[in-house]
């Protein structure tokens, strides 16, 4: 038995219930990892709201970090080997936010020494995300890019990976997380009225790309009005208007988007070994005080990455 955060029904953050639930011995292709800390990411208080029918009862999140307690037969994981005892992390799953979980060996990795369980639990969602996010926009060498959110769990990632790409980052944030920005690289901006004109007079020559992980109307009009070619502004927040302006959407739910990020892991994983990839941690919750944590989350600013502690 493992106590287990599910949802019989969607609807707001009171349909989640903390059970007691079997977990399945693994079979061929699986493994059972004791979770050590669950990633929490907005993904899985916004699925609450519009999920599809057919993945009732929703197993809430996608991606933990623990220690392997059972092996499927003839199993290796994703980054080969994997014996009883390994640290491990594991992403794209179902049912994070649990004290074990039985999950496809394909989608677990040996954890870096480096990284402690609540890093390496949110290391991939948001690393995967951005990695595809500089990946459309052809982000190049000495090019310069908008990014809004930069202070945000995504928007450190593309700091850091545009970095090593070598491009110039200039990065929207509140005034309070300026420092956050400009310890991974960027030149901070502060979003609200007057973005476009305080953008211009960092670049006057203009942003050949913007990403955006907010998803306002103010991101998206600002990103329009300054990169002239619409496939190099990506967004992951705003869906509505893309068709209509014509520039790219990404989301794990797109096949495209999922063979991306799933290929991306591995790489990533590497990365954070060697410590070019770093997840700030904002804190953690126990296990069994979910709720409280993703009333965090929906703030919008919960100042970096949140884990749950089995
Ligand atoms: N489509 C996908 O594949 C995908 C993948 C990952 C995430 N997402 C989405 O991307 C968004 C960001 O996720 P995250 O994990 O990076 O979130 P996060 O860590 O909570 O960061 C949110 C960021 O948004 C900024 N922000 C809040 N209100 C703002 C406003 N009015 N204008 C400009 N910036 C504002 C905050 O900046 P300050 O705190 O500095 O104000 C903060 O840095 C979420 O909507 C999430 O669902 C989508």
């Amino acid at each position: 038995m493992s106590a287990q955060w599910l949802a019989r029904r969607f609807g707001d953050l009171d349909a989640l219930e903390l059970v007691d639930s079997d977990v399945p011995a693994p079979g061929a292709g699986e493994v059972t990892i004791e979770v050590r800390a669950a990633g929490m990411n907005p993904a899985d208080w916004k699925y609450m709201r519009n999920g599809d029918a057919q993945d009732l009862p929703y197993r809430i999140g996608y991606e933990v970090a623990g220690v392997l307690t059972a092996v499927g037969p003839d199993t290796e994981i994703g980054s080969g080997g994997g014996a009883l005892g390994d640290e491990v992390l594991a992403f794209r799953i179902r049912g994070g936010y649990s004290a074990r979980v039985t999950v496809p060996a394909k989608d677990v990795f040996a954890k870096p020494a480096e990284l402690g369980f609540p890093e390496a639990a949110n290391l991939l969602l948001v690393g995967t995300t951005a990695a595809e996010m500089l990946d459309v926009t052809r982000v190049s060498p000495g090019e310069t890019i908008l990014v809004h959110g930069a202070s945000g769990a995504t928007g450190v990632s593309v700091l850091q990976q545009a970095r090593l790409i070598g491009a110039r980052v200039i990065g929207t944030a509140s005034e309070t997380n300026f420092d956050v920005v400009r310890r991974f690289g960027g030149e901070p901006v502060r979003y609200g009225d007057g973005l476009q004109e305080r953008v211009q007079a960092l670049a006057p020559d203009g942003v050949h790309a913007a990403l955006d992980t907010v998803g306002t109307a103010e991101a998206i009009d600002v990103s329009v009005a300054l990169v002239d070619d619409r496939s190099r502004i990506v967004s992951i927040a705003a869906f509505g208007r893309a068709e209509e302006l014509g520039y790219r959407i990404i989301a794990g739910r797109m096949p495209a988007s999922a063979r991306f990020r799933d290929a991306a892991r591995a790489r990533l994983i590497e990365m954070a070994g060697r410590g070019e990839l770093v997840v700030p941690l904002a804190r953690t919750y126990p296990l069994a005080e979910a709720i409280d944590a993703l009333e965090l989350l929906r703030s919008e600013h919960p100042g970096g990455k949140l884990a749950l502690i089995p």
